[in-house]
């Protein structure tokens, strides 16, 4: 199937770019910060295999089917659908709704990790030694009306200015030198945690499935935090694979970014739950989870203030790679739909999600009475995108991929044109068509109380 592109449109390099975009998005936040509290959340063991089940048989058919829509349409998500069928753009719609919702608390969170960065710096961080003072000044933070807006509003603009240097040079680049490291950072830093008196009380909570204690909750929030993790199920997938080259191999892409993913996020469990027992910190802290107990982590360790800024430095960087993903669908979208030049485009979404940020962020203070079914803005935006959103968004795009699109263009996409093998095709398509869509539906229905 070929299509007219009206706009002019950047690839991606090499065989390594298309894996190192795709693994900056989906690398970010999500994996060291909100897999922590939702894991602490949930149990602890049980929700981590029932979560690598969602990312190994969700996620990554998923995926793949993100990147078929994507590259075999070189357009925005609204478009992609669209070209493939024009009764479908509305799925496009869902994509670039969640990714302003996502980006107006992503970009509050990824400003308290440069403030604590900053902090880290300067050796404030270091003035404190037990948990409950950590929890003090992290919540004196992000309840002070203007310093948390303060950061999120940087951020955005760092997001924005890394966007208006282009797809290829911005993203690129950075993803390239830094990522491998923060892999490495965190090795050590799960050596050191490891290290800590009565750290294996963690290891158990972590690695130790406890099956009474999972929910139909747990499993709804599993699925969302696998394609929370992954970036799929709003159309980022499709935007980044919208640049991809012909010769790219979007198995072993899919595959590779699912994995290194994955073990950021295993590695992050590592370091932060021996940490907490072994500090005393409830689990099931929530979003403040990883902010207390990684200042604790720092502490005992020599050169504290150094590893401390090194850290907060590469979670800064992975959380821009992700909120320029988030950023870059809607940006396309507008560029390409509305006929607004680049510049206005990513102008008018900066400008946007700084208003939302800034809502999120006074949320968590000056504005905490405010709810929204019992949840402040912060923590409703964060709730109703990750578990039902895109949730919603994957279900439609696996019954998109699986049932409506041309056979022919999905093997063609799969398979580069026939010249690639693809020994589990029929498992690949089993999945998408009928498991991935009843497991979804079953999940919705048991949260709803329907069984
Ligand atoms: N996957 C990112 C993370 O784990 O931090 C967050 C994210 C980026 C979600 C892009 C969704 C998205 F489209």
């Amino acid at each position: 199937m070929k299509h007219t592109h009206p706009h002019p449109r950047a690839t991606l390099g090499g065989k390594l770019s298309a894996v190192l975009v795709a693994a900056g998005s989906s690398v970010g936040l999500g994996n060291i910060w909100r897999f922590p509290y939702v894991a602490g959340d949930n149990g602890g063991g049980a929700f981590l295999v029932i979560y690598i089940l969602c990312v190994l048989l969700l996620g990554l058919p998923l995926m793949l089917a993100e990147f078929t829509v994507g590259r075999a349409s070189h357009r925005n998500a609204v478009g992609a659908f669209r070209a493939l069928d024009p009764k479908w753009g509305l799925l496009g719609y869902i994509g670039v709704l969640s990714a302003f919702l996502i980006l107006g608390f992503y970009l509050v969170v990824s400003g308290w990790t440069a403030e604590y960065m900053v902090h880290s710096l300067t050796g404030d961080l270091a003035h404190y030694s037990t948990a409950a003072e950590y929890e003090q000044i992290f919540t004196n933070f992000i309840t002070n009306p203007w310093r948390p807006l303060l950061y999120t509003v940087i951020f955005a603009l760092a997001t924005h200015f890394i966007i208006a240097l282009g797809v290829q040079k911005g993203i690129e680049r950075s993803a390239k030198v830094l990522m491998p490291l923060l892999f490495v950072v965190l090795i050590l830093l799960s050596i050191h945690s490891l290290l800590m008196p009565g750290s294996g009380e963690g290891l158990r909570f972590f690695f130790q499935p406890d099956f009474s204690k999972v929910t139909p909750s747990t499993l709804l929030v599993a699925m969302g935090q696998a394609f929370f993790s992954l970036s799929i199920g709003i159309g980022t997938m499709i935007t980044y694979a919208s640049y991809f080259k012909p010769e790219t191999n979007l198995r072993h892409t899919a595959l590779n970014v699912t994995i290194l993913d994955t073990l950021v996020a295993v590695l992050a469990g590592v370091v932060i739950f021996p940490a907490v027992f072994s500090v005393g910190i409830e689990p099931s802290s929530g979003p403040s989870l990883v902010f207390i107990t990684l200042p604790s982590i720092f502490n005992g360790m020599p050169l504290s203030m150094v590893w401390s800024t090194i850290f907060f430095l590469l979670l800064v960087v992975a959380a821009l790679t992700s909120t320029i993903s988030l950023h870059e669908v809607i940006t396309v979208y507008l560029h390409e739909e509305w006929h607004m030049s680049r510049r206005a485009a990513a102008w008018a979404t900066t400008l946007s999600t700084i208003v939302l940020g800034a809502a999120a962020s006074l949320s968590m203070g000056v504005w905490s009475g405010w709810s929204i079914c019992g949840m402040n803005l912060f923590d409703s935006l964060d709730f109703v995108t990750a578990n039902i959103m895109l949730p919603v968004g994957a279900l439609l795009t696996c019954l998109f991929v699986g049932w409506r699109l041309d056979r022919e263009v999905l093997h063609a996409q799969m398979t580069n044109n026939g010249t690639l093998p693809f020994r589990i095709y029929r498992v690949f398509i089993l999945l998408l068509r009928y498991f991935c869509p009843a497991v979804l539906l079953l999940v919705f229905l048991d949260n709803l109380g329907v069984f």
